[in-house]
Formats: C-alpha cells, sequence, structure tokens
C-alpha cells in the first residue's frame, strides 16, 4: 500500500515501530504534552492527531484511533501496511461486566470476542478467535507489576453498540449477563478489528484499558479519575513500548 493514504498524511518513517492508540485525538495530543519527549505532529487529517516523539530513547508514535471498529480498523490497516508499523497498543476505556474488578484496575485483553459483523471480510468459513499478541502481552504484564499496577488478564467484548436497544430484553438475557456468564471482563469497541488486522497481516496488536465504567455496581469515573487512572494505563504502555525495543 502506497502512502499517504486517505486517512493519514505522513511517511513511513514519521512513525515509531510502536504506535499508541487512544480512542480521542486530544488525549493523543496530551499524551505527546505529557509524556514524550521531542513530540512532532505527523498526521493531522480529519484531526486525528499523531505524534512521534521518544519515551526514554524510543521512538514511540501515538495516534487516535476513533471510535469503534470500522474506525480502528482503518487507521491499523494504514499504519501497518503503507507505513510499516509493528506494534500498535490500544489504550482505551472499557466497562467492567464482573464484579471483582474496580474501577480504575487496568484490564488487558488476551481475547476479544465480538458482537459485530467484522471478520465477514475475510471469508472465513468459521469463527475466528481475535487474540493479542504474546509478546506485547508479556511486556506488559511484567510493565504493570514493576509499577505496581492493578490489573487483569482475560477476555473481552468488542461491541458495536455503546446504545444497545433492551426494551423488553429480559435481565438474564441482556448483553452484560450473557457475556458475564462467559468470564469476560469487560466491553469496549475496538479491539477485536485491531486484532484480525493484526493477524491479517502479520502484526502485533494489544488492547489494555482502563476500566472507567462499573456496570455490575453502576460506578462511574469522574472526569479527574479517569485522568489518573489513565497515566498509570499510559505509564504501562510506555514502559511495553521500551522492552518491545530490546
Ligand atoms: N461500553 C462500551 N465501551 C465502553 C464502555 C461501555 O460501557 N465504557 C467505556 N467504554
Amino acid at each position: 500500500m502506497n502512502y499517504p493514504t486517505p486517512h493519514i498524511k505522513a511517511k513511513p518513517e514519521d512513525f515509531g515501530q510502536t504506535v499508541l492508540m487512544p480512542g480521542d485525538p486530544l488525549r493523543s495530543k496530551y499524551i505527546a504534552d505529557h509524556f514524550l519527549e521531542n513530540p512532532v505532529l505527523v498526521n493531522n487529517v480529519r484531526g486525528v492527531q499523531g505524534y512521534t516523539g521518544t519515551y526514554k530513547g524510543v521512538k514511540v508514535s501515538v495516534m487516535a484511533s476513533g471510535m469503534g471498529m470500522p474506525s480502528i480498523g482503518i487507521y491499523s490497516h494504514e499504519l501497518y501496511n503503507a507505513y510499516g508499523v509493528q506494534n500498535i497498543m490500544r489504550i482505551g476505556s472499557a466497562g467492567a461486566i464482573q464484579p471483582d474488578i474496580n474501577l480504575k484496575d487496568i484490564v488487558m485483553a488476551m481475547g476479544a470476542c465480538m458482537d459485530s459483523n467484522w471478520d465477514a471480510q475475510f471469508h472465513l468459513l468459521g469463527k475466528f478467535s481475535p487474540i493479542c499478541s504474546f509478546d506485547m502481552l508479556r511486556a506488559a504484564v511484567e510493565s504493570a507489576e514493576e509499577l505496581g499496577a492493578p490489573y487483569h488478564v482475560g477476555n473481552i467484548l468488542s461491541s458495536d453498540y455503546f446504545y444497545g436497544d433492551d426494551d423488553g430484553v429480559p435481565e438474564a438475557l441482556s448483553p452484560k449477563k450473557v457475556w458475564q456468564k462467559m468470564g469476560i471482563m469487560a466491553i469496549e469497541m475496538e479491539s477485536a478489528a485491531l486484532y484480525l488486522n493484526a493477524a491479517r497481516y502479520k502484526k502485533n496488536a494489544l488492547c489494555i484499558c482502563t476500566v472507567s465504567d462499573q456496570l455490575v455496581r453502576n460506578e462511574f469515573l469522574s472526569a479527574d479519575e479517569r485522568q489518573t487512572g489513565f497515566e498509570q494505563m499510559m505509564k504501562v504502555a510506555l514502559e511495553t513500548a521500551v522492552k518491545l525495543e530490546k
């Protein structure tokens, strides 16, 4: 695939081999301003800000994914295929559906189930199991241990629906309940598409999320708490990027 692409106006050397992807473009700018040394704006198509700088001497990029699987599907496709990026780490937020997972905990998605038809494009006569990169997961777990950050590793659900129509649906059949019974830790909206793209293009991906909503206990982080929870995840992500470079 040639560059520039429809959604990223940059050159391959503008990106590090690891790109951190928050959902929100403003968060990408915040990360660049607060965590990277000498950040340079490398993309701004549609206001999707991408920055590259260094962290502990390692070249690291951060660019927003937007919300949902079609959006992260586009950006990860172009980064992997036109810009030579090897590792994409989604750093997002998620709603926990297990009672023992607390607000601000980090969930690391070893696997990502989905309620989406996004995988139909691959013409598989079966159901694919989207999984993360083992090397990235191992590095992220080590980083969380070193930083003392509370984390959980397991399966998550990537959903197409933030506002699902549950009108008339019995509680026992609600998405929260049925996926909870299958051991799903949390719900977010992007990882399965990212993992599928990584598999298809022989690249590496991992999603780590801060729990911003505890959907079983109806607890939600305030704006300030979201920020502090997010900063710990950022450190885990950046330390992971450093370990991947070694
Ligand atoms: N659902 C989907 N995505 C999310 C949620 C949620 O409850 N919370 C944060 N991201």
